[in-house]
């Protein structure tokens, strides 16, 4: 089979790292791919958002499998195109992803289907969005309704910030994605992200994650993309998990079908667990980041033939997905100043090297520059993965590797995994 993958991210290299181990693999092309990635398979300098180049590329390696990475492809169209052009493709339409591309899509949808998740108001304008933050009690959480690359969620401690983030939002702070803003309700409890595939009918289970969205050591600063995660997560018990399958995965399934906009590709659900009842905190329709990196390195199974059949409408058919016994962890190493202002070209050496038993390493935003010098671009540059027999070892093997990496401009949560220690 040949696969185009698209995307760029950690996330892609875990995904290109683990499809490289299909008996049933015979061509991967990535597009724009990264250093790491072009270790594996060929890559084309072909941006996530350039729709039209991508069905062409397609087309050129006679792609049986289209798999798409991040969310931007989705929205920009890239399943819609592909599907007009009868390619396979692992990601949803433009319509299905506005699950994760319109909060208030997302919202309202879930108002509309009675699944567990906080209580909200949509709102253009900033009279009428004052005026409910009133019926809240602090603290407040206001977000933006398009994608703000992780940054449109402001949780605030007071009805002065909350009222000061309504009008930054509505002011442009955002620009399109701000136009539009959501208040709700705020829950509490431990946060995990949980995934399933979806082929337009039916759901299948493919495991959790917890990530850390807070930049530094104890959950303190910025929120970010996610500075590492580890998988399984305690929290997510089978009751938990048998709850979400049954109150949200399904009936988001059936729902998104019923309303013409069936999902095919990955549904990710980030749940809040409070005296174990999870409540549905937002929907993505991509793989979380770094989340993704912990369940490749778990997933026994053959990763291909289930992406395909989620493109194609042949889940149902599938066995049931076989996990390995072992934890599993990711740091994120980042560049200085992320997530507000990453400083990107300094030198990272040292990845290379043995990083020890049961270690993968991921690229996240990395280049080669002219000189062959492996260099940060991103926020997000690098992701030290480990499996490990329990999480103790994984994390303790995960440390150590990156102890052996030699970029000493980069910075790491040093408690990845704290709370199920
Ligand atoms: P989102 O982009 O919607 O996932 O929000 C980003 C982060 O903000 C989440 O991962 C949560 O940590 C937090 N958050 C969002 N909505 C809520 C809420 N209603 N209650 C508590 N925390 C929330
Ligand atoms: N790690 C969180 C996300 O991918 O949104």
């Amino acid at each position: 089979m040949k696969v185009l993958l698209v995307g760029s991210g950690g996330r892609e290299h875990a995904l290109a790292w683990k499809l490289a181990q299909s008996p049933l693999l015979t061509r991967m092309v990535a597009a724009p791919g990264n250093p790491g990635i072009e270790a594996i398979c060929e890559i084309r300098p072909i941006s996530p958002t350039d729709v039209a180049g991508l069905v062409v590329l397609a087309r050129e390696i006679g792609a049986d499998l289209v798999v798409v990475g991040p969310e931007v492809s989705l929205e920009a169209g890239l399943a819609d195109a592909l599907a007009q052009a009868g390619v396979p493709c692992f990601g949803h339409s433009r319509a299905a992803a506005r699950i994760e591309t319109s909060k208030a899509f997302s919202k309202d949808f879930a108002a509309r289907h009675h699944l567990p998740t906080a209580r909200h108001g949509t709102f253009e304008a900033a009279e009428p969005a004052r005026a409910f933050l009133q019926g809240f009690t602090p603290p407040y959480v206001i977000k933006a309704d398009g994608l703000a690359a992780g940054k449109g969620v402001v949780i605030a401690a007071t009805l002065e910030e909350a009222r000061a983030a309504v009008d930054d939002m509505l002011g442009g702070r955002f620009g399109q994605a701000g136009a539009r803003v959501v208040i709700e309700e705020f829950m509490a409890g431990e946060e995990v992200s949980l995934f399933a595939l979806c082929d337009g009918e039916t759901t299948l289970l493919f495991g959790e994650a917890q990530d850390h969205k807070r930049a530094y050591d104890g959950d303190k600063g910025p929120n970010t993309g996610g500075m590492g995660t580890y998988s399984p997560a305690p929290v997510a018990t089978p009751q938990v998990v048998a709850r979400a399958e049954a109150e949200m995965i399904r009936p988001t399934a059936l729902g998104m079908a019923a309303e013409g906009a069936p999902l095919r590709g990955v549904l990710y659900a980030g749940l809040m667990i409070e005296n174990g009842a999870p409540r549905l905190v937002e929907y993505n329709a991509r793989f979380g980041d770094p989340e993704c990196q912990v369940l490749m390195l778990r997933l026994r199974s053959d990763l291909l033939p289930y992406l395909l059949a989620a493109a194609t409408g042949g889940l149902k058919a599938m066995p049931p997905l076989a996990w390995r016994e072992e934890a599993a962890i990711c740091v994120v190493l980042a560049a200085p100043g992320y997530p507000d202002a990453p400083e990107k070209g300094s030198v990272i050496r040292g990845t290379e090297a043995d990083l020890g038993e049961g270690v993968a390493l991921f690229h996240a935003g990395t280049a080669r520059r002219e000189d062959g010098a492996l260099i940060a671009t991103g926020g997000r540059v690098l992701n030290v993965c480990a499996l490990g027999k329990d999480l103790s070892q994984a994390r303790a093997r995960a440390y150590a590797a990156v102890a052996k990496i030699d970029w000493p401009e980069g910075f790491h949560r040093t408690d990845i995994g704290w709370r199920a220690l």
